[in-house]
């Protein structure tokens, strides 16, 4: 049943998690990837409870590890839904480390997950509007507009800027880069 409008408290999710030696890479640092994957399970619990339908990941916005996470720090990923289009969703997930020992609280990162609603056959369908009682929620919708409309320009501007690209007049942008080409090429 499609409920028409849902308040962002309504499917608003948090998980804590603590940081196990397994999840460590080989500087001793929690792996990326591990935490990714939490935050893919926490975007997907989130917007699928605001659609009332399973929903797949489109896109991911803005993956950028500020600062590491450490074997032993408790995280935490919370996530609520900055966005709804018709079949879209975007989820926002803050998410901050927390050294037990000092408390010392760390913001590592903030992504935003581009999630599409999916009916029984698999196809893209309606999520519910969202229901914005704050200011904060009104700033985020609103955020999560402009990033849409940037990246399509971003996307239009860097295709037509790669069908324009061409090899041989690149070449010399290359000269200052770290980059040496095989002596073939040159010929
Ligand atoms: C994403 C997907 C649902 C789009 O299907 P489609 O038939 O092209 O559907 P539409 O063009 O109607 O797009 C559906 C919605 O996705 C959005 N969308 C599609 N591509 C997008 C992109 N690259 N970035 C952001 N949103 C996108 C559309 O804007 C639309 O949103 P709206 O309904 O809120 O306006 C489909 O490509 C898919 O299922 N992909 C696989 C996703 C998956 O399985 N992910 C798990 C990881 S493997």
């Amino acid at each position: 049943m499609l409920t028409e409008t849902l308040p962002v408290r309504y499917s608003q999710t948090e998980l804590v998690e603590l940081m196990i030696p397994s999840y460590a890479n080989f500087g001793g640092k929690i792996h990326g990837g591990i935490l990714l994957s939490i935050m893919d399970k926490v975007a997907y619990a989130c917007a699928s409870k605001h659609a009332g339908n399973y929903c797949v990941t489109v896109t991911v916005d803005n993956v950028e590890f500020l600062s590491p996470v450490e074997v032993g720090d408790l995280v935490r990923f919370a996530a609520s839904v900055n966005y709804v289009g018709k079949t879209s969703l975007v989820v926002g997930i803050r998410v901050t480390a927390e050294n037990i020992k000092t408390g010392e609280q760390r913001h590592t990162n903030t992504s935003y997950f581009t999630m599409v609603a999916k009916d029984d056959e698999g196809k893209p369908t309606l999520v519910p509007k969202l229901l914005l009682e704050t200011e904060e929620e009104i700033r985020r919708f609103l955020e999560a507009m402009k990033r849409r409309e940037y990246k399509k320009e971003y996307v239009s501007l860097f295709y037509s800027a790669k069908n324009e690209l061409s090899i041989q007049d690149g070449i010399s942008s290359l000269l200052e880069e770290r980059c040496v080409l095989d002596s073939r090429l040159l010929r």
